[in-house]
């Protein structure tokens, strides 16, 4: 039984306001520790976050040059340019105008349709990438969106608390959520790489973000739920410092 008292939520009044929120506690953790490490998710969710961290950047002189990040996932079988690979996203909606380098960020590597049936074991891409978030000393802070079917990262519902980067296969309300930005259901990738859901719960500080009205019933459940496979954000509840940040639509 996990404790739900640590699950700590905060409502705002406008999404813009919460984005800010957690904008100013990166900021005094870059300017606290110039290489402090981020875990990050992509997609609409951290889209303003984003953008006033590079705004910070850019008018007040936020330096992210010695900063390091991890991303939650990416998706197996594109390339890293591909328009709707995750590194790609990445780059250009935080690490090109935070002026982040490229070499401070660490991605699974999903080269060769890493674990895949019959894929190459000559090294195990996901241990590596393990290995480079410990090496780096852990994540200082990671931000997090809930997927329709309570997905972190892609934890997909059946996720174990003591899941680590692996390869998964796509939930269909995943893959049909990604259709619109590829053109089609069936370009859709079918499998990913993510992080775990044990990786996650590594992180020093966890910082999940829900925005609007379809995120309303996602809110309730995780906050509602206890250690429930079937409701991967639910198994977020016992992390020490742990908070939600919904907008007034999301929190209903
Ligand atoms: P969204 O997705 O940010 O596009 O709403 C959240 C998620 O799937 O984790």
């Amino acid at each position: 039984m996990h404790d739900l008292r640590s699950m700590e939520c905060r409502v705002f009044g406008t999404r813009t306001q919460a984005e800010r929120e957690l904008a100013v506690e990166v900021a005094e953790l870059v300017r606290v520790r110039p290489d402090a490490v981020l875990g990050l998710a992509t997609g609409n969710t951290p889209t303003g976050l984003y953008r006033e961290l590079a705004r910070m950047h850019r008018d007040e002189g936020l330096d992210f040059a010695s900063v390091r990040t991890f991303n939650l996932d990416e998706y197996c079988g594109l390339t890293p340019d591909h328009p709707r690979a995750f590194r790609r996203w990445m780059r250009e909606h935080f690490f090109d105008p935070a002026g982040i380098p490229a070499a401070n960020t660490g991605f699974p590597d999903v080269g060769e349709n890493v674990g895949a049936p019959g894929a190459s074991d000559r090294i195990d891409p996901c241990a590596d990438f393990e290995r480079a978030i410990r090496d780096a000393g852990g994540i200082d802070l990671l931000v997090l969106g809930i997927g329709r079917n309570g997905h972190v990262a892609f934890n997909e519902p059946g996720s174990e608390r003591a899941s680590r980067t692996r390869r998964v296969e796509l939930h269909p309300w995943t893959r049909a959520d990604a259709a619109a930005a590829f053109g089609g259901l069936d370009r859709v990738p079918t499998h990913a790489i993510t992080m775990g859901i044990a990786t996650i719960l590594e992180a020093r500080r966890l910082r999940v973000l829900a925005f609007g009205p379809e995120k309303r019933a996602l809110v309730a459940r995780t906050l509602a739920a206890t250690a429930d496979p079937d409701w991967p954000a639910s198994q977020l509840h016992g992390h020490p410092d742990l908070r939600l940040l919904v907008d007034r639509s999301a929190a209903g």
